[in-house]
Protein backbone atom coordinates (compact mmCIF):
# COMPACT_ATOMS: atom_id res chain seq x y z
CA UNK A 1 0.00 0.00 0.00
CA UNK A 2 0.82 3.59 -0.54
CA UNK A 3 2.23 5.65 2.27
CA UNK A 4 4.76 8.12 1.77
CA UNK A 5 5.98 10.81 4.21
CA UNK A 6 4.16 13.57 3.46
CA UNK A 7 7.74 16.47 3.32
CA UNK A 8 6.49 20.30 3.88
CA UNK A 9 6.77 21.93 0.46
CA UNK A 10 5.87 25.27 1.04
CA UNK A 11 8.47 27.21 3.42
CA UNK A 12 7.03 30.57 3.14
CA UNK A 13 4.01 32.35 2.09
CA UNK A 14 3.44 35.87 2.23
CA UNK A 15 -0.21 37.38 3.35
CA UNK A 16 -1.25 40.58 3.68
CA UNK A 17 2.10 42.37 5.21
CA UNK A 18 3.43 39.30 6.33
CA UNK A 19 5.75 36.71 5.40
CA UNK A 20 4.90 33.74 7.60
CA UNK A 21 7.36 31.02 7.84
CA UNK A 22 4.61 26.99 7.51
CA UNK A 23 4.94 24.82 9.91
CA UNK A 24 3.42 22.07 7.68
CA UNK A 25 2.44 20.01 4.22
CA UNK A 26 -0.10 21.34 2.17
CA UNK A 27 -1.26 19.16 -0.94
CA UNK A 28 -1.67 22.35 -2.80
CA UNK A 29 -2.37 21.51 -6.76
CA UNK A 30 0.36 19.76 -8.63
CA UNK A 31 1.60 22.87 -10.76
CA UNK A 32 2.62 24.37 -6.96
CA UNK A 33 4.98 21.29 -6.29
CA UNK A 34 7.85 23.56 -7.70
CA UNK A 35 7.78 26.70 -5.43
CA UNK A 36 9.23 27.24 -1.96
CA UNK A 37 7.25 30.16 -1.32
CA UNK A 38 3.20 31.49 -2.16
CA UNK A 39 1.68 34.79 -2.07
CA UNK A 40 -1.46 34.54 -1.00
CA UNK A 41 -4.17 37.71 -1.64
CA UNK A 42 -5.47 38.36 1.94
CA UNK A 43 -9.01 38.74 0.85
CA UNK A 44 -10.06 36.20 -1.68
CA UNK A 45 -7.00 34.15 -0.27
CA UNK A 46 -6.10 33.33 -3.56
CA UNK A 47 -2.64 32.11 -4.06
CA UNK A 48 0.21 33.00 -6.57
CA UNK A 49 3.53 31.56 -7.27
CA UNK A 50 5.20 35.07 -7.96
CA UNK A 51 4.87 38.46 -6.72
CA UNK A 52 4.17 40.02 -9.52
CA UNK A 53 1.39 38.50 -10.09
CA UNK A 54 0.03 39.15 -6.78
CA UNK A 55 0.55 42.55 -7.49
CA UNK A 56 -1.42 42.22 -10.81
CA UNK A 57 -3.95 40.69 -9.00
CA UNK A 58 -3.98 43.40 -6.20
CA UNK A 59 -5.72 45.98 -8.44
CA UNK A 60 -7.55 43.60 -10.08
CA UNK A 61 -9.17 41.80 -6.87
CA UNK A 62 -12.16 44.50 -5.27
CA UNK A 63 -12.74 42.27 -1.85
CA UNK A 64 -11.44 44.50 0.76
CA UNK A 65 -12.99 41.49 3.09
CA UNK A 66 -13.81 37.56 3.44
CA UNK A 67 -16.70 37.49 1.39
CA UNK A 68 -20.50 36.05 3.16
CA UNK A 69 -22.14 38.39 5.99
CA UNK A 70 -20.50 40.33 8.44
CA UNK A 71 -22.04 38.87 11.83
CA UNK A 72 -20.07 40.54 14.49
CA UNK A 73 -18.22 44.39 14.93
CA UNK A 74 -16.83 45.69 17.95
CA UNK A 75 -14.22 48.12 17.83
CA UNK A 76 -11.25 47.01 15.41
CA UNK A 77 -12.80 43.69 15.34
CA UNK A 78 -14.99 41.92 12.81
CA UNK A 79 -16.35 38.71 11.85
CA UNK A 80 -17.63 37.39 8.94
CA UNK A 81 -19.39 33.99 8.23
CA UNK A 82 -18.87 32.15 4.74
CA UNK A 83 -20.68 29.49 3.15
CA UNK A 84 -18.25 27.25 1.52
CA UNK A 85 -21.57 26.25 -0.49
CA UNK A 86 -21.73 29.60 -1.70
CA UNK A 87 -18.57 30.39 -1.35
CA UNK A 88 -16.28 27.47 -2.76
CA UNK A 89 -13.06 28.98 -3.94
CA UNK A 90 -12.45 30.54 -0.79
CA UNK A 91 -13.62 28.12 1.14
CA UNK A 92 -10.87 26.08 -0.99
CA UNK A 93 -8.00 28.28 -0.35
CA UNK A 94 -8.85 28.47 3.12
CA UNK A 95 -8.45 24.74 3.32
CA UNK A 96 -4.86 24.40 1.64
CA UNK A 97 -3.78 28.05 3.73
CA UNK A 98 -5.00 26.49 7.16
CA UNK A 99 -3.40 22.86 6.69
CA UNK A 100 0.44 24.66 6.42
CA UNK A 101 -0.24 25.06 10.24
CA UNK A 102 -2.47 21.71 11.01
CA UNK A 103 -0.63 18.75 11.60
CA UNK A 104 -2.78 15.66 10.84
CA UNK A 105 -6.00 17.32 9.79
CA UNK A 106 -7.48 15.86 6.78
CA UNK A 107 -8.61 18.71 3.78
CA UNK A 108 -12.32 19.41 3.50
CA UNK A 109 -12.50 19.04 -0.42
CA UNK A 110 -16.24 19.17 0.59
CA UNK A 111 -16.57 22.57 1.20
CA UNK A 112 -19.66 22.75 0.72
CA UNK A 113 -20.66 21.20 4.22
CA UNK A 114 -19.14 23.76 6.03
CA UNK A 115 -19.37 27.51 7.37
CA UNK A 116 -16.41 29.18 8.13
CA UNK A 117 -15.72 32.08 10.97
CA UNK A 118 -13.21 34.29 9.69
CA UNK A 119 -12.04 36.80 12.42
CA UNK A 120 -10.51 40.30 11.22
CA UNK A 121 -8.50 43.46 12.28
CA UNK A 122 -9.84 45.93 10.42
CA UNK A 123 -8.37 49.44 9.24
CA UNK A 124 -8.69 52.12 6.43
CA UNK A 125 -7.54 49.52 4.13
CA UNK A 126 -9.58 46.12 5.02
CA UNK A 127 -10.86 43.77 6.68
CA UNK A 128 -7.19 41.57 7.68
CA UNK A 129 -7.84 38.02 8.86
CA UNK A 130 -6.40 37.01 11.92
CA UNK A 131 -7.79 33.55 12.35
CA UNK A 132 -10.57 31.00 11.75
CA UNK A 133 -12.81 28.38 13.09
CA UNK A 134 -15.25 25.88 10.61
CA UNK A 135 -18.48 24.06 11.95
CA UNK A 136 -20.24 21.45 10.06
CA UNK A 137 -23.75 22.92 8.85
CA UNK A 138 -25.91 20.06 10.05
CA UNK A 139 -24.49 17.68 12.94
CA UNK A 140 -26.64 16.04 15.49
CA UNK A 141 -27.07 16.71 18.63
CA UNK A 142 -23.41 16.98 19.78
CA UNK A 143 -21.96 20.30 17.45
CA UNK A 144 -17.88 19.45 16.29
CA UNK A 145 -15.77 22.60 16.09
CA UNK A 146 -13.85 21.35 12.75
CA UNK A 147 -11.07 23.71 12.91
CA UNK A 148 -9.77 25.81 14.33
CA UNK A 149 -6.22 28.26 13.41
CA UNK A 150 -4.80 31.57 14.82
CA UNK A 151 -2.23 32.87 11.95
CA UNK A 152 1.23 32.89 13.64
CA UNK A 153 1.49 36.75 13.68
CA UNK A 154 -1.74 36.81 15.53
CA UNK A 155 -0.63 34.41 18.30
CA UNK A 156 -1.12 34.41 22.03
CA UNK A 157 -2.91 37.61 22.09
CA UNK A 158 -5.97 35.46 22.99
CA UNK A 159 -7.74 35.18 19.66
CA UNK A 160 -7.86 31.70 20.33
CA UNK A 161 -9.85 31.83 23.56
CA UNK A 162 -12.03 34.60 21.53
CA UNK A 163 -12.79 32.01 18.80
CA UNK A 164 -13.87 29.29 21.20
CA UNK A 165 -15.77 31.79 22.92
CA UNK A 166 -17.24 32.71 19.50
CA UNK A 167 -18.24 29.13 18.43
CA UNK A 168 -20.23 28.50 21.72
CA UNK A 169 -22.05 31.69 20.64
CA UNK A 170 -22.97 30.00 17.39
CA UNK A 171 -24.13 27.27 18.72
CA UNK A 172 -27.01 29.67 19.75
CA UNK A 173 -26.03 29.14 23.22
CA UNK A 174 -26.62 33.27 23.65
CA UNK A 175 -27.37 32.48 27.15
CA UNK A 176 -24.21 31.03 27.78
CA UNK A 177 -22.47 33.79 26.22
CA UNK A 178 -24.42 36.36 28.51
CA UNK A 179 -24.20 34.50 31.57
CA UNK A 180 -24.32 30.99 32.82
CA UNK A 181 -27.52 31.02 34.09
CA UNK A 182 -28.67 27.36 34.35
CA UNK A 183 -31.08 27.28 32.06
CA UNK A 184 -33.07 23.42 31.31
CA UNK A 185 -34.47 23.85 27.90
CA UNK A 186 -31.36 23.88 25.95
CA UNK A 187 -29.39 20.87 25.37
CA UNK A 188 -26.85 21.53 22.39
CA UNK A 189 -23.12 20.87 23.45
CA UNK A 190 -20.36 21.57 21.16
CA UNK A 191 -16.79 19.91 21.23
CA UNK A 192 -13.72 20.25 19.08
CA UNK A 193 -13.09 17.75 16.16
CA UNK A 194 -10.58 14.85 17.33
CA UNK A 195 -7.61 14.84 17.49
CA UNK A 196 -6.57 18.01 18.75
CA UNK A 197 -2.90 19.61 18.46
CA UNK A 198 -0.81 20.47 21.35
CA UNK A 199 -1.39 23.84 20.82
CA UNK A 200 -5.61 23.50 20.42
CA UNK A 201 -5.40 20.74 23.73
CA UNK A 202 -4.01 24.08 25.61
CA UNK A 203 -6.27 26.59 24.33
CA UNK A 204 -9.42 24.60 24.76
CA UNK A 205 -8.29 23.25 28.65
CA UNK A 206 -7.96 27.13 29.32
CA UNK A 207 -10.88 28.31 27.95
CA UNK A 208 -12.52 25.36 29.75
CA UNK A 209 -11.03 25.52 32.95
CA UNK A 210 -11.78 29.62 33.05
CA UNK A 211 -15.29 28.89 32.63
CA UNK A 212 -15.48 26.02 34.45
CA UNK A 213 -13.48 27.27 37.69
CA UNK A 214 -15.45 30.75 37.39
CA UNK A 215 -18.77 28.79 37.93
CA UNK A 216 -17.57 26.52 40.74
CA UNK A 217 -16.68 29.85 42.41
CA UNK A 218 -20.14 31.35 42.50
CA UNK A 219 -22.25 28.00 43.08
CA UNK A 220 -23.31 27.34 45.99
CA UNK A 221 -24.27 23.83 47.02
CA UNK A 222 -23.73 20.43 45.11
CA UNK A 223 -23.58 20.89 41.10
CA UNK A 224 -23.25 18.04 38.39
CA UNK A 225 -21.67 17.24 35.58
CA UNK A 226 -24.61 17.32 33.44
CA UNK A 227 -25.60 20.81 34.66
CA UNK A 228 -22.56 22.19 34.04
CA UNK A 229 -22.78 20.91 30.90
CA UNK A 230 -25.94 22.38 30.25
CA UNK A 231 -24.69 25.90 31.87
CA UNK A 232 -21.93 25.93 29.43
CA UNK A 233 -22.72 24.13 26.45
CA UNK A 234 -19.48 22.18 27.25
CA UNK A 235 -19.24 18.66 26.36
CA UNK A 236 -20.01 16.26 30.13
CA UNK A 237 -16.59 14.29 28.28
CA UNK A 238 -14.55 17.50 28.32
CA UNK A 239 -15.62 18.94 31.21
CA UNK A 240 -14.45 15.71 33.35
CA UNK A 241 -11.50 15.92 31.83
CA UNK A 242 -11.00 19.31 32.58
CA UNK A 243 -11.55 18.84 36.30
CA UNK A 244 -9.98 15.94 36.77
CA UNK A 245 -6.58 17.59 35.08
CA UNK A 246 -7.34 19.90 37.95
CA UNK A 247 -7.60 17.35 40.45
CA UNK A 248 -11.00 18.35 41.53
CA UNK A 249 -12.90 14.96 40.88
CA UNK A 250 -12.97 12.35 43.35
CA UNK A 251 -14.30 9.08 42.66
CA UNK A 252 -17.11 7.79 45.47
CA UNK A 253 -19.48 5.11 45.50
CA UNK A 254 -19.25 4.88 41.51
CA UNK A 255 -19.68 7.91 40.71
CA UNK A 256 -17.74 11.37 39.60
CA UNK A 257 -18.32 13.80 42.77
CA UNK A 258 -17.00 17.11 42.07
CA UNK A 259 -14.81 18.84 45.35
CA UNK A 260 -14.41 22.54 44.76
CA UNK A 261 -12.52 23.60 47.83
CA UNK A 262 -12.98 27.69 47.00
CA UNK A 263 -8.72 27.74 48.07
CA UNK A 264 -7.90 25.20 45.46
CA UNK A 265 -10.27 27.46 43.28
CA UNK A 266 -8.75 30.30 43.89
CA UNK A 267 -5.10 28.42 43.20
CA UNK A 268 -5.95 27.13 39.84
CA UNK A 269 -7.66 30.75 38.72
CA UNK A 270 -4.88 32.41 39.37
CA UNK A 271 -2.50 29.48 37.26
CA UNK A 272 -5.33 29.52 34.26
CA UNK A 273 -3.72 33.42 33.83
CA UNK A 274 -5.55 35.97 31.18
CA UNK A 275 -9.09 35.74 30.57
CA UNK A 276 -8.74 36.65 26.97
CA UNK A 277 -10.51 39.00 24.81
CA UNK A 278 -14.70 38.86 24.95
CA UNK A 279 -17.33 38.28 23.09
CA UNK A 280 -19.81 40.85 23.39
CA UNK A 281 -23.07 39.48 21.85
CA UNK A 282 -24.86 42.58 21.63
CA UNK A 283 -22.48 43.39 18.96
CA UNK A 284 -23.85 40.76 16.74
CA UNK A 285 -25.11 41.55 13.71
CA UNK A 286 -26.88 39.29 11.94
CA UNK A 287 -28.71 36.44 13.42
CA UNK A 288 -25.87 33.06 12.60
CA UNK A 289 -27.01 30.36 10.18
CA UNK A 290 -28.88 27.46 11.95
N1 LIG B 1 2.98 27.81 24.05
C1 LIG B 1 2.37 27.55 25.22
N2 LIG B 1 1.04 27.76 25.43
C2 LIG B 1 0.32 28.23 24.41
C3 LIG B 1 0.90 28.53 23.15
C4 LIG B 1 2.30 28.29 23.00
N3 LIG B 1 2.93 28.56 21.84
N4 LIG B 1 -0.06 28.98 22.33
C5 LIG B 1 -1.21 28.98 23.04
N5 LIG B 1 -0.97 28.52 24.30
C6 LIG B 1 -1.96 28.31 25.37
C7 LIG B 1 -1.83 29.31 26.48
O1 LIG B 1 -2.33 28.73 27.66
C8 LIG B 1 -2.74 30.41 26.01
O2 LIG B 1 -3.23 31.22 27.05
P1 LIG B 1 -2.32 32.42 27.66
O3 LIG B 1 -1.73 33.16 26.49
O4 LIG B 1 -3.30 33.20 28.46
O5 LIG B 1 -1.28 31.74 28.50
C9 LIG B 1 -3.88 29.63 25.41
O6 LIG B 1 -3.27 28.49 24.81
C10 LIG B 1 -4.71 30.37 24.37
O7 LIG B 1 -3.97 31.41 23.78
P2 LIG B 1 -4.64 32.34 22.72
O8 LIG B 1 -3.75 33.55 22.53
O9 LIG B 1 -6.08 32.61 23.07
O10 LIG B 1 -4.62 31.40 21.44
P3 LIG B 1 -3.96 31.65 20.01
O11 LIG B 1 -4.61 32.82 19.35
O12 LIG B 1 -2.50 31.66 20.11
O13 LIG B 1 -4.48 30.36 19.21
C11 LIG B 1 -4.41 28.10 18.51
C12 LIG B 1 -4.40 29.06 19.71
C13 LIG B 1 -4.45 26.67 18.98
C14 LIG B 1 -5.67 28.38 17.68
C15 LIG B 1 -3.13 28.40 17.68
O14 LIG B 1 -2.00 28.00 18.41
C16 LIG B 1 -3.09 27.73 16.33
O15 LIG B 1 -3.71 28.19 15.40
N6 LIG B 1 -2.35 26.60 16.21
C17 LIG B 1 -2.20 25.89 14.96
C18 LIG B 1 -3.49 25.21 14.57
C19 LIG B 1 -4.00 24.28 15.67
O16 LIG B 1 -3.23 23.52 16.25
N7 LIG B 1 -5.31 24.33 15.91
C20 LIG B 1 -5.96 23.49 16.88
C21 LIG B 1 -6.32 22.19 16.25
S1 LIG B 1 -7.04 21.11 17.46
NA1 LIG C 1 -5.15 19.18 14.81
Amino acid sequence: HEEFTKVKNIATIELGRYEIETWYFSPFPPEYNDCLRLYFCEFCLNFMKRKEQLQRHMKKCDLKHPPGDEIYRSGTLSMFEVDGKKNKVYGQNLCYLAKLFLDHKTLYYDVDLFLFYILCECDDRGCHMVGYFSKEKHSEESYNLACILTLPPYQRKGYGKFLIAFWIVILGRYDVACSYELSKKESKVGTPERPLSDLGLLSYRGYWTRVLLDILKRHKGNISIKELSDMTAIKAEDILTTLQTLELIQYRKGQHVICADPKVLDRHLKAAGRGGLEVDVSKLIWTPYK
